[in-house]
């Protein structure tokens, strides 16, 4: 058995497949565990500070869930307003401050590289809950865990990502994982949000299949699953940007009733106008299964970085 305890979750390229299967399994034990009863006792006493400088709904109170359903406590800082980073302290010092009160931190900041400097300056688990446009790898772990709840296997996968490829740490996570089980992936963009080049360039160094395209229909034609990402204004300097672009793929029930092969949709929300709510009721929109999955993989994480067999 691999050990993760004391580790900080930083990277999608961090984990082994071996640490992924590990983790599955002990978030389909946890999920098990937690049809029978309400909670566990195993983190009794021990405190997950979640420190949050953007907006999140899932990420936070999943984890603030997960630790919860596991006999431990919380303490939350919900947005940078509410704490002295609004005084000009530092991701370092406000991370070396939290750990004298918590046993792991969770930490979702707008700037790349942020969780890094938190786990650095942090002598206890630091979990990256999103960097800006950089990494959200409990994402890509839960999203693992879900394809192949939805598809019944890792193998052979042909992957659709489509959206805002540029920005979306959700995606940038993912592919790191999704290369180790050898997908194929098309990716889906208008060409001003294109998959980074480094990103592309390092898959292809791993021998990884990848299609860049703009015609959503014809990858989907050779896909098990679309991963669909919001387009992410935050993210643009000038909206005139973010308008050209927005509405640009659509997911609605046209598109559902075109579609010729069997095909899981994904999101890992909140979604904006990229899939119509009149999709929700097709069997293979998988987007809200996802988010509660979120919990038991989360919950296995939180597990194992304190150092529990589970
Ligand atoms: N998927 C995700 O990161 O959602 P939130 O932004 O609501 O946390």
């Amino acid at each position: 058995m691999l050990s993760l305890k004391g580790k900080d979750i930083l990277h999608g390229n961090q984990f082994s497949k071996r640490e992924i299967e590990e983790i599955m399994k002990a978030a389909a034990y946890l999920e098990k565990e937690m049809k029978r009863k309400d909670s566990l006792n195993l983190l009794k006493g021990k405190i997950l500070a979640t420190l949050f400088f953007e907006p999140s709904t899932r990420t936070r109170l999943s984890f603030e869930t997960a630790m919860q359903r596991l006999g431990g406590g919380v303490i939350s800082m919900a947005s940078p307003e509410s704490s002295s980073a609004a005084k000009g302290e530092t991701v370092a010092d406000t991370a070396r401050t939290v750990s004298q009160y918590a046993d792991v931190i969770v930490i979702r900041h707008p700037r790349i590289g942020s969780a890094k400097e938190a786990a650095d300056a942090a002598p206890i688990p630091v979990i990256n809950a999103g960097d800006g446009a950089g990494q959200h790898p409990t994402q890509a772990l839960l999203d693992i865990f879900t394809i192949r709840r939805e598809l019944g296997s890792l193998k052979n996968l042909a992957v659709s990502m489509v959206g805002d490829l540029k920005n979306g740490r959700t995606v940038h996570a993912l592919v790191e994982l999704l290369s180790l089980f050898q997908a194929r992936l098309y990716f889906v963009s208008p060409l001003e949000l294109r998959m980074p080049e480094a990103i592309t360039f390092s898959l292809k160094q791993k021998g990884i299949e990848i299609e860049e395209t703009e015609d959503l229909p014809k990858a989907a034609s050779k896909s098990d699953l679309i991963y669909m990402t919001r387009i992410q204004k935050e993210r643009f300097e000038d909206l005139s940007g973010y308008e050209r672009v927005k509405g640009h793929y659509v997911i609605d029930e046209n598109f559902i009733a075109g579609l010729k092969n069997k095909i899981i949709i994904m999101h890992p929300l909140p979604r904006v106008d990229e899939i119509s709510q009149k999709v929700d009721d097709y069997p293979g929109a998988a987007y809200f299964r996802q988010v509660r999955n979120g919990v038991y993989v989360r919950m296995a994480l939180l597990a194992m970085l304190l150092g529990k067999r589970v």
